[in-house]
């Protein structure tokens, strides 16, 4: 038996794909190795893989090389996170977001359930919920209103989701990620982009003075949520999964500037039209259902993802 992970070279595949290769079901990796953003960093992911782990290298979108997959494999269980993300790159991309976000996710859905699968985990975004104006953020909030392509691509996914479980009861748990970073993180997201200014002072932008808030979640505190939902077939559930406790992007530079012994050199520019004012999860669902429990702190969090990049690109302060 195998469990599929499709964006498996990207950032939290890569992390889930290791702690999975240690388990029972053998583990195939799904990637395009998109450019979105620099493809070499998805190929040193692949690169320090367990040898068991099988990586085939195809898009999402492409149904024979699916069928394929399904009819040579004994695949049981399927992490879907591969997507094209980045809410800020999909303004001008909508039709391409439209495409591998919400097409690629029905062909692969559509394959998976005639090909019996037991668990289908869908990656959602915590962006669904739009400037949404209760804190904190519940699923059965209000989550039509997305400010982007990217979470309104993510949106009609969760409900193509609910009607394949509804009509061909494949089991499916949609994940609403909250802002997920540490070692091995997207270039394109801020904890990376801070260190890289901090070191290189280099400015660096904070919409509206640093005030908008995040609920920054540990890689691993989120891998563990995914495993969990990968082990428990639940007929159809939307979950949130993320940390629960928001911070400042300032507080979030502090956290920093102490870690790097530097200060940042921040600009301020108004939070554009996609940027909501926060994020902030109610995890109860997810501790519920997965015993997701959170372990790591944005402090330590932030200091684990430092200590990375610093032995990964051999920072010496002294
Ligand atoms: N990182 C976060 O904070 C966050 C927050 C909310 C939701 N998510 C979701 O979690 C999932 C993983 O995110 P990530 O941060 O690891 O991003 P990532 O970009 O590192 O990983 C996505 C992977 O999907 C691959 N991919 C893109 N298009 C593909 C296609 N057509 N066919 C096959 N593979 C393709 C990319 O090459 C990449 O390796 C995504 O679905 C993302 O939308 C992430």
């Amino acid at each position: 038996m195998a469990t599929l992970i499709t964006g498996g070279a990207g950032f939290i595949g890569s992390h889930l794909a290791n702690r999975l290769a240690s388990g029972a079901d053998s583990v195939i990796v799904l990637d395009n190795f998109d450019a979105y953003y620099d493809p070499r960093l998805k190929r040193a992911n692949v690169a320090a893989f367990d040898p068991s782990i099988l990586v085939v290298e195809g898009d999402v979108r492409d149904e024979l090389l699916i069928e394929r997959l399904f009819r040579q494999h004994e695949i049981t269980r399927v992490a879907h996170l591969a997507a094209m993300s980045g809410v800020r790159n999909s303004v001008q991309e909508g039709r391409l977001y439209a495409d591998v976000n919400t097409s690629g996710s029905v062909t692969l859905m559509d394959a998976a359930r005639r090909h019996n699968v037991q668990m289908f985990v869908q990656a959602s975004t915590s962006s669904v919920y739009g400037n949404a104006n209760q804190i904190p953020f519940q699923e059965s909030y209000p989550s039509d209103y997305p400010l982007a392509p990217y979470p309104a691509s993510k949106r009609a996914v969760e409900m193509f989701a609910h009607s394949y479980h509804h009509l061909f009861g494949l089991n499916i748990t949609v994940l609403r990620f909250f802002n997920v970073y540490g070692p091995k993180g997207r270039p394109d997201m801020m904890p990376l982009k801070a260190i890289d200014a901090i070191l290189h002072d280099k400015p660096i932008t904070l919409y509206d003075g640093g005030d908008l808030k995040r609920d920054w979640t540990y890689v691993d505190d989120t891998v563990q949520g995914v495993i969990a939902a990968l082990d428990r077939p639940m007929g159809f559930r939307i979950i949130n999964l993320g940390y629960g406790a928001p911070a400042s992007l300032l507080e979030f530079m502090q956290i920093y500037e102490n870690l790097i012994g530097k200060k940042a050199i921040i600009r301020s520019e108004p939070a554009p039209l996609t940027e909501p004012r926060i994020t902030y999860c109610d995890n109860t669902l997810a501790r519920t259902l997965l015993g997701f429990d959170p372990q790591v702190t944005l402090a330590q969090g932030l200091a684990h993802t430092w200590n990375w990049y610093r032995s990964e690109y051999g920072i010496d302060l002294r």
